[in-house]
């Protein structure tokens, strides 16, 4: 399973990337925004920190299939690297994936709502799916049902395409999509830290340090 950023924060993503075993971030318009950073410098900047070979996925926000190709072709040429091109879901999009499929363009089908427009994209040449299970949920759709979905017609189809969960607003979502065999999951920094917090475990390890700190006094290594 891949594990990405969703955020544009330079900061979290050294922190995290540091941390944790990551493979990549995903940026969307919004995401990019809240940075109030201009669009392309702040995704070189990303590109440094994360190095050539992690994913990054980046969105067009044009709506003709033309306009779309246009911006993914510039996107390609000043990011570099193992770059996706995250294109909406939309009938314009699904032509764009056609045309970027030739030009061997990597390529995210974005705002996923249902597994047929997830088939369609994987149909049109998308490497990744990505199902918005929160965005799902709050309208009172089933967003881990819809993974499974997809990955159940992927199957069933034998689409080389990957699901990219996103839009997740708990770690219960993301332990979900995980258990429904999700390729990839991507999130924000505040759930990425949330994923492996546990008070028992944090307890765990004070306990551990007292009782050594008892018996041979503080600041004592095991060297
Ligand atoms: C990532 O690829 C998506 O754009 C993102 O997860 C959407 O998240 P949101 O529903 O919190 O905006």
């Amino acid at each position: 399973m891949k594990l990405l950023l969703d955020t544009g924060n330079l900061e979290e993503i050294k922190r995290l990337g540091d941390l944790y075993p990551i493979d990549g971030v995903t940026t969307n318009p919004s995401i990019i925004a809240k940075e109030g950073r201009d669009f392309i410098p702040l995704l070189q900047e990303i590109r440094a920190i994360i190095g050539e070979d992690k994913m990054l996925h980046a969105q067009v926000l044009s709506t003709t299939a033309e306009e779309m190709v246009e911006e993914a072709e510039f996107l390609k040429d000043k990011i570099g690297g193992k770059l996706y091109i995250k294109i909406p879901v939309i009938p314009q999009g699904i032509k764009a994936m056609k045309i970027l499929k030739e030009k061997e363009i990597k390529i995210t089908a974005t705002a996923v709502f249902t597994a047929q427009q997830a088939l369609m994209a994987a149909r049109a040449g998308a490497h990744f799916v990505a199902p918005y299970v929160n965005r799902l949920d709050n309208i009172t759709a089933d967003g881990i049902n819809t993974v499974k979905e997809i990955i159940n017609l992927f199957e069933i189809y034998n689409c080389e395409t990957q699901v990219l969960a996103a839009s997740f607003k708990n770690v219960n979502q993301i332990h979900q999509s995980t258990l429904a065999g999700s390729h990839a999951i991507t999130a924000n920094p505040d759930l990425i830290d949330k994923l492996i917090y546990h008070p028992m475990t944090e307890l765990g390890v004070e306990g551990f340090i007292a009782d050594w700190e008892e018996a041979y006094g503080k600041g004592k290594k095991v060297n």
